[in-house]
């Protein structure tokens, strides 16, 4: 019998639980592993991952989900185990990237869209019989003076549409990631600025969402934070970030939209969960709001374990502590006074 779609994202979003984005290409995880001297050998690329899905505490009581990466999708662990059962007792649901990444947009310098629609029904079948049961899928969305242009919004969120039906037929949950970068040249745009686009780009998608018959209590919408740029003179607060981020979701995301688990997007750990934080403690959403962060939940365990086998136990500390901080974010019950545990 298929689950319900349903069902499934309501698990994903389930209280103070979160997505572990796990799901860096080969050529992504290669930056991560060359900033701490890591070969991105399979071998190491498998031990690393390992290492996160085996860190019980965190996984039992912190993450929901876990995005994979093709690959991981139909790894081992060292002992055989595959990974995919790791994720699955632990109580997480596995998931799947399947877009093929940002290819730059024809006629519009600095602009990008996410190629990976062709063939993408009979992969999500596959995905489906390996154990996935939800995908994502990210478009990127860049700022500076005369961007994003609205060709590059269309495209996105057109082609974001069409996946998350996709998805939806094969008995798979879209995670619909629409990224306006916070980083890029220059990246010293204001937090007004962010509003505006982020609030610009929510409104396209639910169109195209809308459009292409997708159903919204079975997906999960992944956005950014509003934020300044990384080089804006002016940064930010929590409270302003959630001020911002929870007034443009309320004139742009439908109540119906099974849960909402924002992206980490080159913001420090902590920030990423104190801005979190601020926006649980506003109270009385018409959704649950969480996380499925990649860097903010990895950055401290990839650093502590080095790719050195007798810094697992660390790695695994530090993982559960970042998860732990998340996962009471996700309840508006973090303060700083936590980060000392
Ligand atoms: P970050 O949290 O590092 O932005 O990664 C989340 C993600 O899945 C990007 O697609």
């Amino acid at each position: 019998m298929t689950e319900r779609l349903e069902d499934i994202a309501q698990q994903m979003v389930q209280p103070g639980q979160g997505i572990l984005a796990a799901d860096e290409s080969t050529g992504t995880i290669k930056k991560r592993f060359d900033s701490i001297g890591v070969e991105n050998s399979e071998e190491n690329r498998r031990d690393y991952r390992e290492m996160l899905f085996r860190s019980q505490d965190a996984m039992n009581r912190a993450i929901s989900g876990v995005i994979l990466f093709e690959e991981t999708l139909g790894q081992k662990a060292a002992d055989g185990t595959p990974l995919v059962d790791l994720i699955k007792s632990a109580g997480a649901v596995p998931g799947i990237k399947v877009d093929k990444g940002a290819q730059d947009l024809s006629l519009r310098a600095g602009e990008k869209v996410t190629e990976g629609l062709d063939g993408l029904r009979e992969r999500l079948e596959n995905y489906y019989k390996q154990g996935a049961r939800f995908a994502k899928w990210r478009g990127v969305i860049a700022i500076d003076k005369d961007r994003p242009s609205e060709g590059a919004i269309r495209a996105n969120s057109h082609a974001l549409s069409r996946y998350a039906a996709l998805c939806q037929e094969a008995g798979i949950v879209p995670i619909v990631e629409p990224e306006v970068l916070m980083d890029g040249d220059p990246g010293d745009h204001s937090i007004e600025r962010c509003h505006e686009v982020t609030e610009h780009v929510l409104h396209q998608v639910f169109k195209d969402l809308n459009s292409q018959n997708v159903k919204l209590e079975g997906m999960v919408l992944k956005p950014n934070m509003v934020v300044p740029g990384v080089n804006a003179a002016k940064q930010a607060g929590p409270e302003e970030v959630a001020a911002h981020t929870v007034a443009v979701l309320k004139r742009t995301v439908p109540s119906a939209v099974a849960g909402i688990a924002f992206l980490s997007g080159g913001q420090s750990d902590e920030e990423a969960t104190a801005n979190l934080n601020a926006m649980n403690a506003i109270g009385n959403l018409p959704w649950p709001l969480t996380y499925s962060y990649g860097r903010a939940l990895q950055a401290a365990a990839l650093k502590a374990w080095g790719g050195k086998v007798e810094n697992i136990d660390a790695a695994k500390r530090a993982f559960t502590h970042r998860a732990l901080m998340n996962s009471a974010a996700a309840k508006g019950a973090w303060n700083k006074d936590q980060e000392r545990g």
